[in-house]
Protein backbone atom coordinates (compact mmCIF):
# COMPACT_ATOMS: atom_id res chain seq x y z
CA UNK A 1 0.00 0.00 0.00
CA UNK A 2 1.14 3.45 -1.13
CA UNK A 3 2.38 5.63 1.96
CA UNK A 4 0.31 8.62 1.30
CA UNK A 5 -3.15 7.91 -0.32
CA UNK A 6 -5.49 11.30 -1.53
CA UNK A 7 -8.98 9.58 -1.62
CA UNK A 8 -11.64 11.85 -4.11
CA UNK A 9 -10.70 15.02 -3.08
CA UNK A 10 -12.33 18.13 -3.48
CA UNK A 11 -12.03 21.48 -2.80
CA UNK A 12 -14.54 24.37 -3.29
CA UNK A 13 -13.25 28.13 -2.62
CA UNK A 14 -16.44 29.59 -2.85
CA UNK A 15 -17.57 29.31 -7.02
CA UNK A 16 -14.50 28.06 -7.34
CA UNK A 17 -13.58 23.96 -7.92
CA UNK A 18 -9.88 24.04 -7.16
CA UNK A 19 -10.08 20.51 -6.71
CA UNK A 20 -12.18 17.81 -7.77
CA UNK A 21 -12.78 14.15 -7.07
CA UNK A 22 -8.34 14.15 -6.71
CA UNK A 23 -7.19 10.79 -6.23
CA UNK A 24 -3.45 10.12 -5.87
CA UNK A 25 -1.03 8.23 -4.25
CA UNK A 26 2.67 8.56 -3.38
CA UNK A 27 5.34 5.93 -2.45
CA UNK A 28 8.05 5.09 -0.39
CA UNK A 29 11.08 5.41 -2.91
CA UNK A 30 9.83 6.94 -5.81
CA UNK A 31 9.39 10.85 -6.82
CA UNK A 32 6.23 11.35 -7.84
CA UNK A 33 6.30 13.80 -9.89
CA UNK A 34 2.75 16.22 -9.78
CA UNK A 35 2.42 19.20 -12.98
CA UNK A 36 -0.28 21.18 -14.28
CA UNK A 37 -0.92 24.84 -15.89
CA UNK A 38 -0.78 27.65 -13.72
CA UNK A 39 -4.02 27.89 -10.90
CA UNK A 40 -4.44 23.77 -11.77
CA UNK A 41 -5.01 23.62 -8.08
CA UNK A 42 -1.33 22.49 -7.28
CA UNK A 43 -0.96 24.04 -4.19
CA UNK A 44 -4.16 23.77 -2.98
CA UNK A 45 -3.59 19.73 -3.01
CA UNK A 46 -0.23 20.24 -1.58
CA UNK A 47 -2.47 22.18 1.33
CA UNK A 48 -4.69 19.67 1.59
CA UNK A 49 -2.39 16.29 2.01
CA UNK A 50 -0.27 19.09 4.76
CA UNK A 51 -3.61 19.97 6.60
CA UNK A 52 -3.53 23.31 5.91
CA UNK A 53 -6.73 23.45 3.74
CA UNK A 54 -9.75 21.12 5.08
CA UNK A 55 -11.09 19.69 1.75
CA UNK A 56 -14.48 20.14 0.82
CA UNK A 57 -14.52 16.52 0.47
CA UNK A 58 -12.56 13.13 0.55
CA UNK A 59 -10.03 11.63 2.53
CA UNK A 60 -6.05 11.69 3.35
CA UNK A 61 -4.67 8.83 4.49
CA UNK A 62 -1.34 8.25 5.58
CA UNK A 63 0.56 4.59 6.15
CA UNK A 64 -2.91 3.39 6.17
CA UNK A 65 -4.02 5.64 8.64
CA UNK A 66 -7.17 8.24 8.04
CA UNK A 67 -4.97 11.95 8.80
CA UNK A 68 -8.11 13.91 7.25
CA UNK A 69 -8.91 15.56 10.60
CA UNK A 70 -5.68 15.48 12.27
CA UNK A 71 -3.38 19.00 12.60
CA UNK A 72 -0.62 20.39 10.26
CA UNK A 73 1.90 20.11 13.46
CA UNK A 74 0.43 16.22 13.93
CA UNK A 75 1.05 15.19 10.71
CA UNK A 76 4.42 16.84 10.54
CA UNK A 77 5.04 14.53 13.45
CA UNK A 78 4.09 11.19 11.82
CA UNK A 79 6.56 12.13 9.27
CA UNK A 80 5.51 14.73 6.95
CA UNK A 81 7.66 17.45 5.74
CA UNK A 82 6.98 20.41 3.14
CA UNK A 83 8.34 23.27 0.97
CA UNK A 84 6.36 25.75 -0.07
CA UNK A 85 6.03 27.82 -3.09
CA UNK A 86 6.25 31.53 -1.65
CA UNK A 87 9.63 29.87 0.37
CA UNK A 88 9.23 29.89 4.49
CA UNK A 89 12.46 30.17 5.94
CA UNK A 90 13.80 32.44 8.61
CA UNK A 91 15.37 34.90 6.41
CA UNK A 92 17.30 36.58 9.60
CA UNK A 93 19.00 32.85 10.89
CA UNK A 94 21.56 31.46 8.86
CA UNK A 95 21.31 28.43 6.43
CA UNK A 96 23.08 26.03 9.24
CA UNK A 97 20.15 27.94 11.98
CA UNK A 98 17.59 27.46 9.82
CA UNK A 99 18.31 23.44 9.43
CA UNK A 100 19.64 23.44 12.73
CA UNK A 101 16.33 24.52 14.17
CA UNK A 102 14.36 21.73 12.67
CA UNK A 103 16.89 19.32 13.85
CA UNK A 104 15.62 20.20 17.33
CA UNK A 105 12.21 19.99 16.83
CA UNK A 106 12.82 16.22 15.41
CA UNK A 107 15.33 15.73 18.45
CA UNK A 108 12.14 17.05 21.14
CA UNK A 109 9.50 14.87 19.08
CA UNK A 110 11.22 11.51 18.82
CA UNK A 111 13.30 9.30 21.08
CA UNK A 112 15.63 8.57 17.97
CA UNK A 113 18.77 9.88 20.24
CA UNK A 114 20.04 12.07 16.45
CA UNK A 115 22.32 14.70 17.93
CA UNK A 116 21.13 18.15 15.73
CA UNK A 117 24.15 19.19 15.59
CA UNK A 118 25.26 16.30 13.48
CA UNK A 119 22.57 16.38 11.93
CA UNK A 120 22.45 19.36 10.51
CA UNK A 121 25.90 19.38 9.40
CA UNK A 122 25.23 16.23 7.58
CA UNK A 123 22.37 17.95 5.35
CA UNK A 124 24.46 20.47 4.94
CA UNK A 125 26.44 18.37 2.64
CA UNK A 126 23.72 16.63 1.29
CA UNK A 127 21.53 19.85 0.17
CA UNK A 128 25.10 21.36 -0.98
CA UNK A 129 24.76 24.29 1.10
CA UNK A 130 27.96 24.08 3.00
CA UNK A 131 29.50 27.03 1.14
CA UNK A 132 26.42 29.48 2.28
CA UNK A 133 25.73 27.26 6.30
CA UNK A 134 26.88 31.21 7.68
CA UNK A 135 25.18 32.90 5.13
CA UNK A 136 21.92 34.50 6.43
CA UNK A 137 18.82 32.97 4.38
CA UNK A 138 17.41 36.58 3.45
CA UNK A 139 20.90 37.59 1.84
CA UNK A 140 20.62 34.95 -0.82
CA UNK A 141 19.71 34.37 -3.96
CA UNK A 142 15.89 32.62 -3.77
CA UNK A 143 17.14 29.17 -5.32
CA UNK A 144 19.50 28.92 -2.62
CA UNK A 145 16.80 29.97 -0.23
CA UNK A 146 14.64 27.16 -1.49
CA UNK A 147 18.10 24.76 -0.80
CA UNK A 148 18.22 25.97 2.99
CA UNK A 149 14.18 25.14 3.22
CA UNK A 150 14.84 21.49 1.33
CA UNK A 151 17.17 20.96 4.36
CA UNK A 152 15.47 21.79 7.35
CA UNK A 153 12.83 19.91 5.85
CA UNK A 154 14.87 17.03 5.28
CA UNK A 155 16.39 17.57 9.16
CA UNK A 156 12.63 16.63 10.41
CA UNK A 157 13.62 13.08 9.22
CA UNK A 158 10.50 13.20 7.37
CA UNK A 159 8.85 9.72 5.44
CA UNK A 160 7.29 11.91 2.79
CA UNK A 161 8.33 15.09 1.36
CA UNK A 162 6.18 17.35 -0.59
CA UNK A 163 8.45 19.86 -2.62
CA UNK A 164 6.39 23.17 -4.05
CA UNK A 165 8.55 24.31 -6.99
CA UNK A 166 12.14 24.07 -5.52
CA UNK A 167 14.01 23.89 -8.62
CA UNK A 168 12.53 28.00 -9.56
CA UNK A 169 15.77 29.94 -9.43
CA UNK A 170 18.01 27.35 -9.82
CA UNK A 171 20.21 27.53 -12.67
CA UNK A 172 21.04 24.62 -14.63
CA UNK A 173 23.95 23.27 -12.69
CA UNK A 174 21.83 23.47 -9.52
CA UNK A 175 19.03 21.74 -10.95
CA UNK A 176 20.65 18.95 -12.06
CA UNK A 177 22.53 18.63 -8.46
CA UNK A 178 18.35 19.04 -7.03
CA UNK A 179 18.03 16.30 -9.63
CA UNK A 180 20.83 13.89 -8.23
CA UNK A 181 19.45 14.90 -4.66
CA UNK A 182 15.78 13.65 -5.51
CA UNK A 183 16.63 10.45 -6.75
CA UNK A 184 19.14 10.12 -3.81
CA UNK A 185 16.34 10.71 -1.26
CA UNK A 186 13.85 8.23 -3.04
CA UNK A 187 17.11 5.43 -2.98
CA UNK A 188 17.14 5.97 0.53
CA UNK A 189 13.59 5.39 0.78
CA UNK A 190 12.24 8.47 1.02
CA UNK A 191 8.47 9.58 -0.89
CA UNK A 192 8.58 12.12 -2.55
CA UNK A 193 5.97 14.10 -4.20
CA UNK A 194 6.80 17.18 -6.64
CA UNK A 195 5.42 20.06 -7.86
CA UNK A 196 7.45 21.91 -10.41
CA UNK A 197 7.20 23.54 -13.22
CA UNK A 198 10.82 22.30 -14.54
CA UNK A 199 9.33 19.68 -16.66
CA UNK A 200 12.82 18.64 -18.18
CA UNK A 201 13.23 18.12 -13.73
CA UNK A 202 10.25 16.19 -13.50
CA UNK A 203 10.52 14.27 -16.34
CA UNK A 204 14.07 13.70 -15.57
CA UNK A 205 13.50 12.08 -11.84
CA UNK A 206 10.16 11.17 -11.48
CA UNK A 207 8.76 7.38 -11.80
CA UNK A 208 5.05 8.33 -12.44
CA UNK A 209 3.55 11.75 -13.04
CA UNK A 210 0.15 12.66 -12.13
CA UNK A 211 -1.20 15.72 -14.39
CA UNK A 212 -3.68 18.45 -13.29
CA UNK A 213 -5.75 20.77 -15.17
CA UNK A 214 -8.47 22.76 -14.01
CA UNK A 215 -8.72 20.99 -10.61
CA UNK A 216 -8.75 17.56 -11.88
CA UNK A 217 -5.96 14.80 -12.75
CA UNK A 218 -6.17 14.43 -16.66
CA UNK A 219 -3.04 11.75 -17.14
CA UNK A 220 -1.68 9.46 -15.01
CA UNK A 221 1.68 7.53 -16.26
CA UNK A 222 5.37 7.22 -16.73
CA UNK A 223 7.31 10.60 -18.00
CA UNK A 224 7.03 9.34 -21.68
CA UNK A 225 3.92 8.27 -20.85
CA UNK A 226 2.71 11.77 -20.11
CA UNK A 227 4.38 13.59 -22.43
CA UNK A 228 2.93 11.48 -25.49
CA UNK A 229 -0.42 11.90 -24.13
CA UNK A 230 -2.85 14.28 -26.03
CA UNK A 231 -4.99 15.26 -23.01
CA UNK A 232 -1.50 17.01 -21.49
CA UNK A 233 -0.62 18.59 -24.78
CA UNK A 234 -3.82 20.56 -24.89
CA UNK A 235 -3.74 21.16 -21.30
CA UNK A 236 -0.36 23.18 -21.96
CA UNK A 237 -1.86 24.74 -24.80
CA UNK A 238 -3.37 27.49 -22.88
CA UNK A 239 0.06 28.32 -21.73
CA UNK A 240 2.76 29.02 -25.01
CA UNK A 241 5.77 28.66 -22.31
CA UNK A 242 4.44 25.08 -20.67
CA UNK A 243 3.91 24.25 -24.23
CA UNK A 244 7.51 24.68 -24.91
CA UNK A 245 8.88 23.29 -22.19
CA UNK A 246 6.67 19.77 -22.90
CA UNK A 247 7.82 19.65 -26.24
CA UNK A 248 11.43 20.37 -25.29
CA UNK A 249 11.79 17.71 -22.27
CA UNK A 250 10.88 15.61 -25.30
CA UNK A 251 13.97 16.17 -27.17
CA UNK A 252 16.20 16.29 -24.22
CA UNK A 253 14.57 12.75 -23.37
CA UNK A 254 15.13 11.14 -26.11
CA UNK A 255 17.39 8.10 -25.51
CA UNK A 256 17.67 9.03 -22.18
CA UNK A 257 16.41 6.05 -19.75
CA UNK A 258 13.94 7.68 -17.52
CA UNK A 259 13.37 6.37 -13.97
N1 LIG B 1 -7.32 30.62 -0.53
C1 LIG B 1 -7.91 30.69 -1.72
N2 LIG B 1 -9.09 31.35 -1.88
C2 LIG B 1 -9.71 31.39 -3.08
N3 LIG B 1 -9.23 30.82 -4.21
C3 LIG B 1 -8.07 30.16 -4.10
C4 LIG B 1 -7.34 30.07 -2.87
N4 LIG B 1 -6.21 29.34 -3.09
C5 LIG B 1 -6.22 29.01 -4.39
N5 LIG B 1 -7.33 29.49 -5.00
C6 LIG B 1 -7.71 29.28 -6.42
O1 LIG B 1 -7.70 27.86 -6.62
C7 LIG B 1 -7.16 27.55 -7.90
C8 LIG B 1 -5.95 26.64 -7.73
O2 LIG B 1 -4.85 27.40 -7.19
P1 LIG B 1 -3.46 26.76 -6.80
O3 LIG B 1 -2.66 27.83 -6.17
O4 LIG B 1 -3.71 25.52 -6.02
O5 LIG B 1 -2.87 26.38 -8.22
P2 LIG B 1 -1.41 25.88 -8.62
O6 LIG B 1 -1.62 24.71 -9.50
O7 LIG B 1 -0.57 25.74 -7.42
O8 LIG B 1 -0.90 27.11 -9.53
P3 LIG B 1 0.61 27.69 -9.73
O9 LIG B 1 1.25 26.79 -10.75
O10 LIG B 1 0.37 29.05 -10.31
O11 LIG B 1 1.28 27.71 -8.42
C9 LIG B 1 -6.86 28.88 -8.57
O12 LIG B 1 -7.99 29.24 -9.35
C10 LIG B 1 -6.70 29.82 -7.40
O13 LIG B 1 -7.00 31.14 -7.77
MG1 LIG C 1 1.16 26.56 -6.79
Amino acid sequence: MSLLQVVDVDVRFGGVHAVQEVRLEAEAARVTGLIGPNGAGKTTLFNVITGLQEPTAGRVKFDGRDITDVRPHKRARLGMARTFQRLEVFGSLTARENVLVAAEIRKSWSSDGSNPRAVTEEILDRVGIREVADDRVDSMPTGMARLVELGRALATNPRLVLLDEPGSGLDQQESDALGRLLIDLADDGLAVLLVEHDVELVMHVCHLVYVLDFGRIIALGTPAQVQADPRVQAAYLGSEEGLEDIEAAALADEGVDNR
